[in-house]
């Protein structure tokens, strides 16, 4: 059988000040289309199982606000974490609980804040890797062809032959490289981006924990008697704060040698930040991005304004701008240093 879950507990801090802490872009109608991302990704995934399959892990803070976004989601299905240790907790819990589920699933582990443009190549591909997993003991990741040298992303080096599936074996993984390296990477040709979609067993999750990251492994093990009863969240109210603070990238992928990859084009963009959403949008007269109709813009190009609906804009000589206007607060930054925004974040939390 197949499960879907849907990692939806970041905080977005890369897409400040539109995604906050409370309401973290995920649960925003970032595009303009009436849905949130979340809500995009749920019902992307419902064309490939039903409701009861499909899970959200997320953090205590946000379990109403998804129950309230997809009010078809069966309670049960909200999995909550009661700290922000990152992906690999998120997984390991998620794997613990589902092995005490059906011994025998295949789970597609989703991020819940990606744009996708062909919904029906995205579900066949999904398909594909399913398939393949469920017949053997791998780690299977989706590859996109990379557009630019961006250091956000993991990157995935593949033997060129295929197996009989149509799937290929992965040699190298690397999470985040610095700079000169995704430039390296970029420019020989030979790597795809990991698309932060993952599909396996779970017994081959498990074992992948147990040898990669045995810390992890043995705190969601000691786990195993509370697990779907009645005592699972005060365990992992317990206990899941003291995990390892690390994404499944670094504690798993880059070192595990049985990772295959789909390369796969579906028009996928992970909406990370600000100029990953003005490469998707729609652009205006000289490439601006802009969200309201009200506007005036002389000399002004390559800039992304956001301001509350209805507001009139006009802007004499911007260049490469993004310029947030967010109720509480403006953020007018270069889009070459937006990485640098979660800096930000993080050094206004620590002056209070
Ligand atoms: N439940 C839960 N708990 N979800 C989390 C947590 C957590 O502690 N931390 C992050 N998430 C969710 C985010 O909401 C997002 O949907 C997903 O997990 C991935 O986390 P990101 O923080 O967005 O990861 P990333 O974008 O830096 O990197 C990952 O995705 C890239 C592609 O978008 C990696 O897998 C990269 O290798 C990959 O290229
Ligand atoms: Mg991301």
């Amino acid at each position: 059988d197949t499960y879907v879950f849907i990692m939806a507990g970041g905080v977005g801090s890369r897409f400040w000040p539109k995604s906050r802490n409370n309401y973290p872009k995920q649960f925003i109608d970032i595009l303009g289309v009436g849905q949130s991302l979340l809500q995009l990704t749920y019902a992307r995934f419902e064309k490939l199982c039903s409701h009861k399959n499909i899970f959200i892990v997320t953090n205590n803070q946000y379990k109403d606000l998804v129950a309230e976004q997809l009010p078809s989601l069966p309670a049960e299905n909200i999995l909550c974490e009661p700290s922000r240790n990152n992906t690999a907790p998120c997984i390991a819990y998620a794997t613990f609980k589902l092995a005490g589920l059906n011994p025998n699933a295949t789970m597609v582990i989703a991020p819940s804040d990606h744009f996708i443009l062909k919904e029906d190549v995205f579900v066949e591909k999904i398909q594909q890797a399913v398939n393949f997993a469920s017949k053997n003991e791998v780690l299977v990741t989706l590859g996109i062809q990379p557009t630019r040298p961006d250091t956000g992303y993991g990157y995935i080096n593949y033997d060129r032959t295929p197996t009989e599936d149509g799937v290929f074996k992965v040699t190298r993984f690397m999470e985040k490289p610095p700079l000169a390296k995704a430039i390296e990477f970029l420019e020989s040709g030979d790597y795809v981006w990991n698309a932060g979609i993952f599909v396996w067993q779970t017994q081959a999750a498990l074992n992948a924990f147990e040898t990669y990251a045995g810390d992890i492994f043995k705190l969601f093990q000691a786990g195993l008697p509370f697990y779907n009863t009645g005592e699972e969240q005060k365990f992992i109210n317990e206990h899941y704060p003291n995990s390892p603070n690390i994404s499944i990238d670094f504690a798993i992928m880059e070192k595990a040698n049985n990772v295959f990859t789909i390369p796969a084009e579906f028009g996928w963009s992970d909406l990370g930040t600000w100029a990953s959403l003005y490469d998707n949008a729609h652009k205006e007269g000289n490439n601006n991005v802009i969200n309201t109709k009200l506007s005036k813009l002389d000399d002004t190009e390559n800039s992304i304004i956001n301001v509350p609906k209805d507001k009139l804009v006009v802007v004499n000589g911007l260049k490469d701008y993004i310029v947030v206007d967010n109720e509480d607060v403006l953020l007018i930054y270069p889009k070459h240093k937006e990485q640098d925004i979660k800096k930000v974040t993080e050094e206004l939390k620590n002056e209070g």
